[in-house]
């Protein structure tokens, strides 16, 4: 077994080596670092849903993200049945698909019956465009522009309005009357800020007074009143996030109760709501030493949290959503790299260059995150080398990996990252004039392209040449 000091700097011993289970051992997948399905066959080599992973390079390139069907429904499946086990409402779970917003995992969330959080017009779209129930949509963002707006509005989703401007936009839209559907009165929450700390990267947290997230706690009781007299708009509920990649509950639980005054204060106001959406952020096992809580503690806690509180102001249970993206998706992916050059720099250092980097994750460099990887052709080769795993990009911050201990490796091994399903994909850019990678979804030994990999045409698509400037 690997061990690892919580600096997540590893120590000796043999390659991470995915634990033997049965398929209906019922892990959490944010407790897990590969997807459920991995395994070692033929003595050495990782298999990922059924397929064998150099052969998934050799037949898609490299590098190749390879998300996990299983592990994604798995991980679905777990979220909707807590709801249904702790909470005695109505409930409904949203994928935040700013973590991986693409046609075919919306269609997975959807037919898991979860519904879609889009962040934008584009995700909006995609999620359109994969069949969603517009119904089970809900957009967010801190700065909506009035298009995003009127095409939320004009599609039946519901909107989650950050902030006066966006509130006075959307009663304009109404007041106008949406074309084609004249009587069509947008249906809306509010997102407020909660004004709860968490710990995690300041980059990734959101609930603290100052965020640019939300409206301000201070004014409520104006913007209740304000609201409740708007008959234009279908004013639902209430919505707050605290932030990303958390491991206490204790947040969670406190944010439920605060959001439970909140609904009593709106009623007081004269606005009657009855949906509470209490945001995402569980975190995951992105090295041996995190240890989140499983999807399943985390819906408990906030399930009671919210029905105490109901209890005790005596207001019926509201329909109760949230909408989780990392714990969803990061663990059923993970990113296979091709090795190249190396560089060995006595007593300091050793670099060993993957044909990626940070416009495929960005992470390690936005936010100093920390991830695990393994050689997929030599899974039983023991540990005996700590490298840098270094990117192709023309910038030494590029790291993917510091300390990574590995079997010794040659180019053309396969270096596979591990918990890169989330703000990968995503986040990923063209840096470089890097064509974007491939995605490819498996399930039982089948693999299906749902990215395909860009090419150097895709990459000058959108450029135009002035007719002065042609050579
Ligand atoms: N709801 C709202 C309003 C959010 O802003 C977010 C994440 C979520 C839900 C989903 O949170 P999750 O369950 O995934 O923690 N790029 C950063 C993460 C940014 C999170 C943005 N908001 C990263 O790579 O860590």
């Amino acid at each position: 077994m690997v061990s690892t000091h919580p600096t997540g700097v590893q120590h000796s011993g043999s390659q991470y080596l995915p634990p033997s289970r049965s398929t209906e051992a019922n892990a959490s997948p944010n407790q897990e670092l590969l997807p459920l399905t991995a395994r070692v066959h033929h003595h050495d080599f990782l298999q990922i849903g059924g397929c064998d992973v150099t052969t998934l390079v050799k037949q898609f390139g490299s590098p190749l993200y390879i998300l996990d069907e299983e592990t994604l429904r798995l991980a679905c499946q777990q979220y909707r049945d807590a709801f249904k086990q702790y909470y005695k409402g109505e409930s409904q779970v949203l994928y935040a698909s700013k973590a991986w917003n693409c046609l075919a995992i919306c269609a997975i969330a959807a037919s898991e019956a979860l519904g879609i959080d889009v962040a934008s017009g584009g995700e909006l779209y995609t999620a359109l465009q994969a069949g969603v129930n517009p119904e089970k949509i809900y957009l967010h963002s801190n700065n909506k522009s009035r298009e995003e707006l009127l095409f939320a509005t004009e599609s039946g989703c519901t909107i989650v309005v950050d902030n006066w401007h966006e509130l006075k936009t959307l009663i304009e839209i109404a007041e106008k009357g949406v074309p084609l559907t004249a009587s069509l009165s947008p249906r809306i929450m509010l997102r407020l800020t909660p004004g709860i700390e968490c710990h995690t990267h300041e980059y990734i947290r959101t609930g603290q007074i100052d965020s640019k997230f939300g409206f301000d706690p201070n004014e409520l009781k104006e913007l209740f009143t304000f609201v409740s007299k708007q008959s234009i708009l279908n004013c639902v509920g209430l919505h707050a996030h605290i932030g990303s990649q958390i491991f206490e509950r204790q947040p969670h639980r406190d944010l439920a109760a605060l959001m439970v005054d909140w609904l009593r204060d709106a009623l007081k106001c004269g606005l009657n709501l009855t949906e509470l959406n209490v945001g995402g952020g569980l975190g995951i096992k992105y090295i041996e030493s995190d240890d989140p809580p499983s999807i399943e503690e985390w819906v408990k806690a906030i399930c009671e949290a919210i029905q105490e509180a109901c209890t005790s102001e005596n207001l019926p249970l509201p329909k109760l959503l949230c909408e989780p993206g990392r714990s969803l998706i990061a663990t059923a992916c993970v990113t296979a790299y091709t090795i190249g050059s190396s560089k060995v720099i006595p007593e300091i250092r050793t670099y060993v260059a993957i044909d990626g980097g940070m416009s495929d994750n960005p992470r390690p460099i936005t936010y100093q995150s920390v991830y695990r990887a393994v050689v997929a052709n030599k899974m039983s080769f023991a540990s005996t080398e700590t490298v840098t795993i270094a990117g192709k990009h023309c910038e030494s911050g590029d790291i993917l990996i510091h300390n990574a201990l590995l079997p010794k490796t040659e180019p053309g091994d396969i270096l596979v990252v591990m918990g890169t399903g989330a703000y990968n994909y995503s986040m990923a850019s063209n840096y470089n004039r890097l064509p974007r990678s491939a995605a490819v979804l498996v399930a039982n030994g089948e693999a299906n392209l749902i990215l395909q990999r860009e090419t150097y045409q895709d990459l000058i698509r959108q450029d135009r040449l002035p007719e002065r400037l042609k050579i």
